[in-house]
Order: C-alpha cells, then structure tokens, then sequence
C-alpha cells in the first residue's frame, strides 16, 4: 500500500489520503521551472538559519550542519549532479529535503518559523534584484554604443521625419542621441523599480508572521534588503513589485521595437541609411542577393511577447484575494522569459549599434529632396519683420514654383527666389531676398542655427554625448 505514495504527499503526509496522479503532480509542479531560484533559495535559507540560530531558535551546531549540507547542495546543482524530483513539487521542497538527507535534523529545523509563502517571494525578489542590476549594466552598454556612434555623425545630415515625411535637416547623431535619452529614462525605471524590490518578506511566514521570537532586520541585513517588509498580509502575496519590472522591461522593450523599425526602414533598398554588419542579418534559402535585417525584425517581435508576460502577470493578479493563492507559481516563467528576453537583446543591441555602417551619402541626399530648410526659410523671413503666417504662406507658394521646376530651393538664385515667394503679392518688398537669405537654405545652415540645448546643432549634438557620458560614467 504504501508504495503508491508519492514523496510530494510525505511533505505534509498524514492529512492525505489518498495518492494523486501522475497528470495532477506535473500540473501542480514548478521544480522545471522555479530550479532557477535554486541558488536564491539557498541565499535566503543561510540568512533565516543564521537568524534563528542568533535567536536562539535552533542551536549553533544546527547552523553549522545546514552551512554545510547548503554547500555541498549548491555545488551539486552548479555541477549538474543535483537530482531535481517532481514529486518534491519545487525548488523549495527539493533542496530542504536533500538538506535533510545529508544533515539529517538539522535540515528538519531550517523551516521553523517560515513558510514557503514567504520564502519563494524572498527568492523572486532576491533573483530580480540581480537581474535589475545586471540590466542596468546592460542599458548602459547600449547607451554607450548609441553615444560613441552619435559622437561620430555629430555632423552627419539626415533628414529628419514627422509623418514619416521629411521635415527638417537633423544630425544622425541628434537621432541616435534621442534613443540615448529613451534608454537612460529605462535606466531610471529600473533602478527606481528596484528599490520596491528590495525589500524582505521572511518572516510574514505562511501569512500572519510567526510566534518564534526573530529578528527581521537582522535578516534584511544578512540579505542586503533595504528592510522588511510591513505587513504579512502584503508580503507573501502581492507581485506588484514583478508587475512593475514587467512594466519597466515592456517600456524599454517598446523602446528597442522603435530603433528596430527605423533600422529595418534604414538599411531597406529605399531609403539605402544604413548597413548593419553580415553577423546580425541573414540570407534567403531562395533569393542569393538577400541581406535581411533579422536581428531588428526579431527584437520588434519579441516585444510583443514581454508586452503579453506584462498582461498576463497583471490578470495573474487581479482576481487573487489576500494573501497567498497558488495562482502566483504562475508568476515565474512570465518573468524568467521576460529577463531572458530583455537580457539578450540589450546584449546583442549594444554590439549591433556599434557596427552601424553610415552611407552619408544617401542621408544627405535625401535630405535635399524634401525641401527640409522651407522652415528655416519661413523664420529668416520673420526675422525681417514678416508676421509668421505670412512668411509660411510665401514659402509654400516658393515650394510649389520649386515642385514645377523640379529643383531644391536652395538651388534658387536671388532673383528666382524672389520670383518663387511672390512677397510683393503679399504686401512685402522683393528687397527682403538677398544673397544672405539664400544662405540660410543650406543644410548646414539648417544645422548650425537650432543652436541651443537639445537642439541638432552639432556642437550641440557633441555636448549631449559629452553630458551622458559624464552622468552616467561611460
Ligand atoms: N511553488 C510555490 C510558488 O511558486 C511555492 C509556494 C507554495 N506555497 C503553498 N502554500 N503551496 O508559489
């Protein structure tokens, strides 16, 4: 008879009666999965045994013995030795009861005054303040990528889009430069995430804390938590602190999707911006001349998926009633799928970013095809004293005689210009338009004039990549 019981049941044993099968055991399980927080798991045993041995709550032979076993357990899973049981149910379960085989009592006594209610919080919160740091690390090393390319093309024109129409010169520099700011802000989120992260919950126990005398601070300290947690309830179930690094992760990711889709338009035969070196692109199986922007395409559709993880550990959530429900074990692989995601794409985006190959040829080329410095010239002609409506309405019909004439209006000679913007029409003398005016329609007049912070000047360009460098130590 007693051979139909799994070692899952002997966990809490004698209430049951009978064995469940083997479907119910794989539904219930998370060992495959949660096996990742194993050396997390570990981290928080040493502190809450420390504890309880400073606490007098078990003895200092206890400890000893538990230091012991939770070495020789960490070197087995670090060399793949470690046998992980599905009939053990989780990460949890599995390590306490090899602790037990190796130490004998002493492993029975490190779940005194604790549950794993607020173990597996302590885990998840100790896992993704790791990753949260190893993330920012990363954001840095792609806004370093993406500052080292704007330094080089502070100067390199680009026609800048609204409506994805050209609009006016801008620097590719000023451009990458705007993806520097996007990702220092998903740099902010996250250190600012983190800090909701890094709190305790051990000690809330199963739900209502525990009678044991402990000492919470003593084991936020050991586990370099900011302090614990305030209220049981709260603390082993709420995920608002995962949530919310989902949130950072599909903003920074939205982020990633945008540089991707202007990659993909740059290095297209159309628009020929760019090239991105052979490494991050792929071939056809079918068309020999194909070159495609797979890295960017990937990372776009990757973001979907951390968009879904965010929703689904929002629903996860919303219907759970205080405290902790078996709903959460559903919590991990959203988030481990959302870390890996983000993780590898910062890693290969930062490599990427470096090796942009600039045909500033065809940047500037395009530029002039769209009658991007129509603006500047609109505001030269304000400054002359014109009402800028006015001016706007001059410089329209000055793009219109250009359109007839198939040229750019900084091609016009004064005495066309003067012709093309029909000023006297308007109630201005044709004496505005002189040789200076036409200056003012070059690109690199363009450039030179949004001379101010934030603007795509190019010593302007220069000095934001000098100031994020400097801010954040690149
Ligand atoms: N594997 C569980 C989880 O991930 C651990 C906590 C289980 N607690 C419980 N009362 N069944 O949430």
């Amino acid at each position: 008879m007693s051979n139909q019981w799994s070692k899952k049941q002997e966990a809490w044993s004698a209430r049951f009666n009978e064995p469940m099968s083997e479907l119910v055991k794989r539904y219930t399980a998370s060992v495959f999965f949660d096996k990742r927080l194993a050396e997390f798991d570990i981290q928080g045993s040493l502190a809450h045994a420390t504890m309880l041995a400073e606490a007098g709550v078990i003895a200092d032979t206890d400890l000893q013995a538990i230091q012991t076993g939770m070495n020789q357990i960490l070197g087995e899973i670090k060399a793949g030795e470690f046998e992980w049981q599905l009939d053990l149910e989780d990460v949890h379960l599995n390590i306490e009861r090899r602790l037990t085989q190796l130490v004998g009592d002493a492993g029975k006594r490190l779940h005194t005054g604790r549950s794993r209610n607020d173990q597996v919080a302590t885990d998840i919160r100790l896992f993704l303040r790791h990753e949260t740091d190893r993330i920012q690390d990363l954001l840095k090393n792609l806004i370093k990528a993406l500052v080292t390319v704007a330094e080089r093309n502070h100067a390199t024109v680009m026609p800048g889009f609204t409506h994805l129409q050209v609009a006016q010169p801008v620097t590719f520099g000023h451009h990458l430069m705007a993806y520097a700011e996007m990702f220092e802000r998903d740099l902010e989120r996250m250190q600012d995430c983190r800090k909701r992260i890094n709190r305790l919950p051990l000690g809330a126990a199963a739900l209502a804390g525990t009678t044991f005398p402990i000492n919470r601070n003593r084991t936020a300290e050991l586990l370099e938590f900011d302090a614990p947690t305030r209220n049981s309830l709260d603390s082993v179930s709420d995920r608002d602190f995962a949530i919310e690094f989902c949130s950072a992760s599909s903003i920074l990711m939205m982020h990633v999707s945008r540089l991707s889709e202007e990659l993909i338009i740059w290095m297209s035969q159309r628009y020929a911006f760019i090239d991105l070196p052979d490494r991050f692109c792929t071939g056809s199986s079918i068309m020999p001349q194909k070159k495609n922007p797979d890295v960017p395409e990937l990372a776009r559709g990757k973001t979907g998926r951390v968009f879904g993880h965010l929703m689904g550990l929002l629903t996860l959530m919303k219907g759970q009633p205080l405290a902790y429900n078996k709903d959460n074990q559903e919590d991990k692989e959203p988030l481990f799928d959302t870390v890996d995601t983000v993780v590898d794409t910062l890693t290969i985006f930062a490599e990427m970013v470096e090796g942009i190959q600039v045909k500033a040829e065809n940047m500037r080329a395009a530029t002039l095809e769209g009658y991007a410095t129509a603006t500047d010239l609109a505001d030269a002609l304000v400054k002359r004293g014109m009402p800028f409506r006015d001016a706007h309405e001059a410089v329209a019909r000055a793009v219109r005689y250009c359109d007839v004439q198939q040229c750019g209006l900084e091609q016009l000679t004064v005495a066309q210009l003067q012709d093309a913007l029909k000023l006297a029409e308007l109630g201005y003398s044709d004496e505005l338009v002189n040789d200076e005016l036409c200056a003012v329609l070059t690109l690199e007049g363009s450039l030179q004039a949004r001379n101010h912070i934030g603007g795509t000047n190019p010593e302007q360009v220069k000095a934001a990549a000098a100031e994020t460098r400097k801010r954040l130590g690149l």
